[in-house]
């Protein structure tokens, strides 16, 4: 009997992977910035020398073998200073796909643009070039690239597209930390790679953000947009003395990372190559079984790929392998079975209960016009990808090889159960961002 209905557990008393992983080197590097006492980059620096979320920009533009790194409170900031340090506003389209969470179509708003939502692969919930090469108009200024849950989008083809029409390209790696295309990071294709690093992500500081550039100018327009229009002294403070320049060319807003949230991050980057090796051995031996479960199959990741960041493993399943159950049904069963959330992709931004730019006036006018050039306009791809796709947590691959098992037990269970799944009361919308 199914676990949703009170039959045994697939797992039931073997817990799964910690999520975020820190031992006591991390505390030592929190306890050492907390004794520091310079808690901010826009406080003076009693002993001198660099901040820590300076270190913590660099070391990251060297993970991603870019030139410059900037650190930030959240990838949502991160997107707003992308945006503006490209001179994006009033006036101008963004193309966004719709597949995502609601930031880079929020962030697009919030510097006065028009976020343009267009369809993306069913399998893989990317935006394509030709989507993407369908929608661009004569407005449109910039690309926000997503590369989603543990895939890449075609990028190859993309920056052919964004070449040829002269946008600027933001890649939006929040779910593909490391992700490798042809042996170079994700995040360096664009003009600017952004990243959120929140609690959930691969590379999780809480609330926390970066951008990476390979451009000296956007990287200093970067820094003045992140931090009240100042900028960095040339080699860090001297004792006493404040890091940040106000030479302000160009006006910005505070958008600074916390020093303990870049302690915690100097203390989580030297871990996540290791933590990628491991994620990637337990989803090839997912990806081994799944094709032995009729209607299942992994997210496909585009061959230029060779090394694959997974954020939120993603399992598709064919229109009914389980049956009538919808999506939210299947999650609910494997979630009850299995002892860990697996869930759908959030709703696409098209019919998402998070973008709701009408209730602030200064949203409201820029949507409405987005909303007449998008109706009608069907995206079932994203449809398609929402409603048979199941995720798990990248923690979860995490542990050892009998936690694929589970994984694989359970949705043969589930399959072969399908007719006696419950109706599930409504779709959960609190899928993991
Ligand atoms: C693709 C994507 N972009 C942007 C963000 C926003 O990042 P943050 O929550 O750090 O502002 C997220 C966060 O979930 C994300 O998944």
């Amino acid at each position: 009997m199914l676990a949703i209905l009170g039959g045994p557990p697939v797992r039931a008393a073997r817990p799964w992977p910690r999520w975020p992983q820190y031992d006591n080197r991390t505390a030592a590097e929190l306890l050492a910035a907390l004794h520091s006492s310079r808690w901010s980059v826009t406080w003076y620096s009693p002993n001198g020398g660099k901040s820590r979320e300076r270190m913590f920009g660099e070391a990251f533009a060297r993970y991603n073998g870019a030139d410059y790194g900037v650190s930030v409170d959240h990838g949502s900031s991160a997107l707003v200073i992308a945006l503006e340090a490209l001179d994006v506003g009033p006036g101008d389209e963004v193309i966004v796909p719709a597949m995502t969470w609601v930031a880079p179509a929020t962030a697009v708003l919030r510097v006065g643009a028009v976020p343009v939502l267009v369809d993306v692969d069913a399998a893989t919930g990317c935006l394509t070039a030709d989507h993407l090469g369908a929608a661009v108009s004569p407005r449109t200024r910039a690309v926000i690239v997503v590369h989603l849950a543990c895939t890449a989008a075609e990028l190859d083809r993309i920056t052919a597209v964004t070449d040829a029409a002269g946008l600027a390209l933001i890649e939006d790696c929040s779910q593909a930390h490391g992700t490798r295309w042809a042996g170079r990071a994700v995040g360096t294709f664009g003009q600017i790679g952004v990243f959120s690093l929140g609690a959930a992500k691969s590379l999780a500081a809480g609330e926390a953000g970066a951008a990476i550039t390979g451009s000296p100018e956007l990287y200093r327009r970067m820094l003045m947009l992140r931090a009240d229009s100042r900028g960095y002294t040339d080699d860090g403070p001297a004792p006493g003395e404040y890091e940040l320049v106000e030479d302000g060319t160009v006006m910005g807003a505070n958008y600074c990372m916390s020093e303990l949230t870049a302690a915690l991050l100097l203390d989580q980057l030297p871990r996540l190559d290791d933590q990628h090796t491991i994620r990637e051995t337990r989803a090839k031996e997912l990806e081994a079984g799944l094709p032995g479960i009729p209607g299942l199959a992994p997210i496909p990741v585009p061959a230029p790929v060779d090394r694959r960041a997974v954020y939120e493993y993603g399992i598709r399943f064919e229109p009914g392998t389980f049956g009538d159950a919808t999506v939210d049904q299947v999650a609910a069963a494997l979630t009850a079975e299995l002892g860990t959330r697996v869930y759908p992709p959030r709703a696409p931004l098209h019919r998402s209960a998070l973008l709701r730019p009408h209730t602030k006036p200064r949203f409201a006018r820029w949507w409405a016009g987005a909303v007449e050039r998008a109706a009608g306009r069907p995206l079932p791809g994203a449809d398609h990808y929402r409603d048979h796709t199941l995720l798990l947590h990248h923690s979860v691959l995490l542990g050892r090889r009998g936690d694929v098992d589970d994984i694989l037990t359970a949705l043969d269970k589930v399959r072969t159960h399908a007719a006696d799944l419950p109706a599930h009361p409504a779709p959960d919308p609190k899928g993991m961002a």
